[in-house]
C-alpha cells in the first residue's frame, strides 16, 4: 500500500470532527459545550465518556482513554494509523494521492477496490432477485419468511436469491461492463463462464468495516448429494480464518456486553440478531481459527459458545477450543437441548426463554469438558489418566496462573484426584508449553534477523536477582486470618522497577484510624471486658504497625501502644498537648474534621459509607469499620505485589516457588472477599 503524503494526513487531521466520527459507534448527548455518552472502552451505567468538540478530542474519566479521532478509530476499530486516516479521508471525501511506494502497490489497493465493487454489485443482484423476479419471490423470499425471518432483517445482513439459469448473473454482471476476469477471481462465475451460485438463496459474508467479501448459497431441495451451502473461493479480499459471520453487525453490541456469543451457522446468527440478541457471530462450518479468536479479542475477552446438542459433534469441537484458552480468554460453553440449533431452539421457546436457557446453563469450559469426559471414563483408569493429562494440558495453556491454579482445585474435585498431582502435571505442561514457545519466539526472531540481514544480537538478557523474599511480620489471626507467608508481602516491595506509590485510598484509612484513636481512644469498646476502643485498634493492628504509609500516623499508634503498655491513659486532650508539635497540630486537625472523607471516596473505593447521624454514638462500630477498610487496603496492595512474585516465579521456572505464592493469592482473595462482605464493598476486577 503507498503512502499517504503528508499535507493529505494534515488536512485529514484538520478535517476530521470528533463528535461526527464518535457519533457513529457511541450515541451522544449535549453537555454544555461538550458531548457525553456510555465509554465504548469499559463497561459503565452513567456516561463518563466526553467528547469536546472545541478541543476535537474525546476522554473517558472512567477509563482515562482520550485522544483525537484517529486514536478513536484506532481503538475502536483497530485500525492502523494508516488505516485510520484512510477510514477518515473516506468519509469526508478527501482524494489520497498515494505515494507510490511501488507500482505493485497502487495496483494492488485498484485490484482490491475492484473486488469489493464487483461483490457489491452481486450482492445488489441476488437482492433484487430475491425480492422482485418471480422464482425470487415465490422461492427464496417465501423461504427466509417461513424460517421467520422479517424483510428489514433480510434486508440488513444482505440475503439474496440466486436464480436457476445457466449465466443469468454472469451474463448481466457482463453487459454493464465488469470484467470477466473479476468475476472468475471472486468464484461468482466458474471457468467456464457460468454461473457459480444457481437456485439458492444468498447469504452475504461482510468485512468488519461492512464491505461486502464473499457470499454463501444454501441450496433448497432436499439433494443430499449436493452440498447444502456453497461458499466463495478466498480471495484478496477474503481470507476465511479471519472472517466471522456476522461481525460487523455484532461488534458494537460485544463490546457493549462485553462478552461474545458463538454459533456455528448463518441462520443462526440472523435468528438471534432480529430476537435482539446482538452479540453474536458464527465461525461458520470450519473450526475456529487463531486469526478469528483474536479477531473476537479486539472486542472482549469472555466468549461463549453455543453447541448443537450432539455429542459426537461437541466432543471434536472442544478440541478446537485450546485455542481458545491459549489467547487468554474465558471460554464458556452452552449445550443446547438435543436436536436443536440455536435457530430453532430459540424459534420453538422464544427470545426470553432463550436468553433464561444460555444464561443458565453457560459452564465454565473446562469443566464443562472435564465432566463430560469424566462421564465417559467412569471405572477405568486407563482413560482415566488419560483424562487427566488431556485436561491438565489444556489448563497448561492458560497464561493466567492464578487462574490456573483456580482451575487445578476445581478440576482436581470433580475428577477425584489430589490436587498435588493435579499442580505437578500442570506445572510439567506448563513448562513444556513455555519451553515451546520460547523456542518459536527464538526460531521467529532468527528469521526475523536474517530478513534484516542485520548483523545477530547477543541473545542473553541482563541477569535477574532472585525473587523478593522479605519481612517477617505477620497479620494478627483476628478475622481474616492470614498466615505468614501473606503478611511477609507486606513489607516486600514490588518486584517491578517503577517506585512505589502512594495511595491516596490508604492515606484516608490510616486517618481514619489514627482519628479514631486520637478522639474515642479513651472510650468503651467492651465496658463488660474492660476494653477501650485504643486498646481494641492497637491489638488488630499491632502487627503491622510498621506499615503505615504516612509515618505521621505510624508515629502515633507507636506512641499510642507505647501508653497502653505502660498503662497510661490515651484520651484526647493528651494528643492535643502532645509534646510532638507534629502530633498536636494533627490531633487539632483531626478533631476538628472528624468526618471529612475524601469526596471521591464512595466513586474511588465503591465503599458504601454508612451515615453517621451520631457519630459520637458510634465510634465503636466506626473503629471496626475503620479497621476492615485499614486490613482490606493493605491486602490490595499484598495482592498486588503477590501477582508479581507470581509472575517472576514462572518466568524463572520456580514451580515450588509459585505454587506457594499462588496459595497465597487465594488466600489473599478469600480474605478480602470475606471483608468486602463486611463493607459491603465492590472488589474491583483484578488487575493483572
Ligand atoms: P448446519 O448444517 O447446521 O446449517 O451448518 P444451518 O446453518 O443450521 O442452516 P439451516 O438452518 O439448515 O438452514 C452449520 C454451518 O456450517 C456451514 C455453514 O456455515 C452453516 O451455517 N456449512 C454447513 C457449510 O459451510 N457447508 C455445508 O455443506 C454445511
Ligand atoms: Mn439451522
Amino acid at each position: 500500500m503507498g503512502m499517504i503524503p503528508e499535507k493529505t494526513v494534515q488536512e485529514i487531521l484538520d478535517t476530521a470532527r470528533i463528535e461526527d466520527v464518535v457519533e457513529e459507534f457511541v450515541s451522544l448527548k449535549r453537555r454544555g459545550s461538550n458531548m457525553i455518552g456510555l465509554c465504548p472502552f469499559h463497561n459503565e451505567k452513567t456516561p463518563s465518556f466526553t467528547v469536546s468538540p472545541s478541543k476535537n478530542l474525546f476522554k473517558c474519566f472512567g477509563c482515562g482513554k482520550g485522544g483525537s479521532s484517529v486514536q478513536f478509530l484506532m481503538e475502536h476499530e483497530g485500525h492502523t494509523f494508516p488505516e485510520a486516516l484512510r477510514y477518515l479521508a473516506k468519509k469526508y471525501n478527501i482524494e489520497i494521492e498515494e505515494i507510490a511506494s511501488s507500482k505493485e502497490h497502487i495496483e494492488e489497493r485498484k485490484l482490491q477496490d475492484s473486488l469489493y465493487i464487483v461483490n457489491q454489485y452481486a450482492q445488489d443482484f441476488y437482492q433484487k432477485q430475491l425480492f422482485e423476479s418471480d422464482a425470487g419471490k415465490s422461492i427464496g423470499l417465501s423461504y427466509f419468511k417461513d424460517r421467520g425471518f422479517r424483510e428489514e432483517t433480510i434486508r440488513k445482513f444482505g440475503l439474496g436469491f440466486a436464480p436457476n439459469g445457466k449465466n443469468i448473473f454472469t451474463q448481466q454482471a457482463l453487459s454493464i461492463g465488469h470484467k470477466e476476469e473479476m468475476l472468475k477471481q471472486l468464484g461468482l462465475t466458474s471457468q467456464y463462464g457460468s454461473d457459480f451460485f444457481r437456485n439458492r438463496v444468498m447469504f452475504t459474508i461482510h468485512n468488519l468495516a461492512g464491505k461486502v467479501i464473499a457470499f454463501a448459497g444454501r441450496i433448497l431441495t432436499n439433494d443430499k448429494k449436493a452440498p447444502k451451502y456453497i461458499n466463495s473461493p478466498e480471495t484478496d479480499i477474503y481470507n476465511k480464518s479471519r472472517v466471522l459471520y456476522g461481525a460487523y453487525f455484532a461488534k458494537k453490541a460485544i463490546r457493549q456486553l462485553d462478552e461474545c456469543i458463538l454459533v456455528e451457522g448463518y441462520t443462526d446468527v440472523i435468528s438471534l440478531h432480529q430476537a435482539g440478541i446482538e452479540n453474536v457471530v458464527a465461525s461458520s462450518g470450519t473450526s475456529l481459527t487463531v486469526g478469528q479468536i483474536q479477531l473476537i479479542k479486539r472486542y472482549t475477552p469472555n466468549i461463549k459458545i453455543l453447541y448443537d446438542g450432539d455429542p459426537a459433534g461437541i466432543k471434536a469441537a472442544l478440541r478446537g477450543l485450546d485455542l481458545v484458552l491459549e489467547q487468554d480468554m474465558n471460554v464458556k460453553v452452552v449445550l443446547l437441548p438435543e436436536g436443536e440449533d440455536p435457530d430453532s431452539y430459540l424459534q420453538s421457546v422464544g427470545a426470553s426463554e432463550f436468553r433464561k436457557y444460555v444464561d443458565e446453563q453457560a459452564k465454565d469450559f473446562i469443566l464443562f469438558k472435564t465432566q463430560l469426559l469424566m462421564a465417559e471414563t467412569a471405572n477405568d483408569p486407563i482413560k482415566r489418566s488419560e483424562l487427566i493429562k488431556d485436561i491438565v494440558s489444556s489448563i497448561a495453556l492458560i497464561p493466567d496462573p492464578i487462574k490456573r491454579s483456580l482451575y487445578i482445585r476445581e478440576c482436581s474435585t470433580v475428577m477425584e484426584v489430589s490436587e498435588e498431582l493435579l499442580v505437578e502435571e500442570s506445572n510439567r505442561a506448563v513448562a513444556l508449553h513455555m519451553r515451546k514457545q520460547r523456542q518459536e519466539e527464538r526460531r521467529e526472531q532468527r528469521r526475523r534477523e536474517r530478513e534484516q540481514q542485520r548483523k545477530p544480537q547477543s541473545p542473553s538478557r541482563p541477569q535477574e536477582g532472585p525473587p523478593a523474599r522479605s519481612g517477617d511480620g505477620y497479620f494478627p489471626d483476628a478475622p481474616p486470618a492470614l498466615s505468614e507467608e501473606e503478611a511477609e508481602l507486606i513489607d516486600g516491595e514490588p518486584a517491578t522497577t517503577a517506585p512505589p506509590k502512594r495511595a491516596i485510598g490508604n492515606e484516608f484509612q490510616e486517618k481514619d484510624i489514627i482519628r479514631l484513636l486520637i478522639e474515642s481512644g479513651s472510650k468503651w469498646h467492651d465496658e463488660a471486658k474492660g476494653i477501650n476502643i485504643a486498646t481494641f485498634i492497637l491489638s488488630e493492628i499491632e502487627e503491622i504497625i510498621d506499615d503505615f504509609d504516612n509515618p505521621l500516623y505510624g508515629r502515633i499508634a507507636k506512641d499510642c501502644l507505647q501508653r497502653l503498655v505502660t498503662n497510661k491513659s490515651v484520651d484526647t486532650q493528651y494528643f492535643l498537648n502532645h509534646s510532638d508539635t507534629e502530633i498536636s497540630k494533627i490531633a487539632v486537625d483531626l478533631i476538628h474534621s472528624p468526618f471529612e472523607y475524601s469526596p471521591n471516596w464512595e466513586e474511588k473505593h465503591s465503599i458504601v459509607l454508612r451515615t453517621q447521624p451520631m457519630p459520637e454514638l458510634n465510634f465503636t462500630k466506626d473503629s471496626e469499620q475503620a479497621l476492615n477498610r485499614f486490613k482490606f487496603s493493605k491486602i490490595g496492595k499484598m495482592l498486588k505485589v503477590n501477582q508479581e512474585r507470581i509472575k517472576k516465579a514462572q518466568e524463572e521456572n520456580d514451580w515450588e516457588l509459585m505454587q506457594r505464592y499462588i496459595k497465597v493469592d487465594l488466600k489473599l482473595r478469600a480474605s478480602r472477599s470475606e471483608l468486602a462482605s463486611i463493607l459491603k464493598t465492590v472488589i474491583p476486577p483484578p488487575t493483572a
